[in-house]
């Protein structure tokens, strides 16, 4: 069942400060689904982030062991300038969704450039808070991600990579059309790979 994540401050973070950062962040946003706006992330987010990943529910199938508010702040920092530094180099990486109605940050869904055992892919990833698990969001979310692939950036297949265990998120890649192609090893750890070619 979803938890609730625990409380966590890194980085300025207040309601106010949230509300007007909607407003501000509405030009960054690059695909819309029926409940959820997916923007680009800024620096700005990175309390949101550490709050993400201070719930240990959701870093369950990671590699990482974030066992202090400092190595959680260590570790969204450097995946906030992963994300900052593919939008210069792609267009295009995970991005932060949010609640049309209300602006809430639900989480972190996009597209991402991967090399798995020589191939070049891209790979539609979602990491949802927990409180907003079990509401079809990352699913929504994840469709948004295949139709803007296929369609926008002309991608003649789409793949996720998913920790052997991680159940829910290979069911959300296979109610977004995926289907597991093989088991491979990427970054040195297990995987299934899951994939779907364009219907064109
Ligand atoms: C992977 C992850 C996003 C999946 O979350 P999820 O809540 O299972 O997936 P969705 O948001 O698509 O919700 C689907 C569920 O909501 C239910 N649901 C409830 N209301 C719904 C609605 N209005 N519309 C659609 N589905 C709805 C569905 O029936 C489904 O439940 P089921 O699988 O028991 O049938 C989540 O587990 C997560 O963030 N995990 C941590 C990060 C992670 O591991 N990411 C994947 C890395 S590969």
């Amino acid at each position: 069942m979803p938890r609730s994540s625990p409380g966590f401050e890194c980085g300025p973070h207040d309601s106010s400060a949230s509300a007007s950062a909607v407003k501000q962040n509405s030009a960054l946003v690059e695909i819309a689904s029926a409940r959820l706006n997916l923007r680009r992330f800024t620096p700005d987010d990175l309390a949101e982030l550490c709050r993400l990943f201070s719930d240990p529910a959701v870093t369950r199938h990671y590699d990482v062991n974030l066992g202090s508010m400092a190595e959680v702040e260590e570790y969204a920092r450097a995946w906030l300038d992963r994300r900052l530094r593919a939008y210069a180099d792609h267009g295009h990486a995970l991005w932060a969704a949010e609640l049309k109605m209300g602006g809430a940050f639900v989480g972190a869904v996009g597209l991402t450039e991967q090399t798995v055992e020589g191939r070049a892919d891209t790979e539609i990833g979602y990491h949802l808070k927990s409180e907003h698990w079990e509401r079809g969001l990352a699913t929504e979310a994840a469709i948004a991600c295949r139709d803007y692939g296929f369609a926008r950036l002309q991608r003649s297949r789409l793949i996720s990579l998913i920790a052997p265990g991680n159940h829910p998120s290979m069911a959300v890649a296979r109610r977004v059309g995926m289907s597991r192609e093989r088991d491979v090893t990427w970054r040195g750890r297990a995987f299934v790979l899951f994939s779907m070619a364009s219907p064109r």
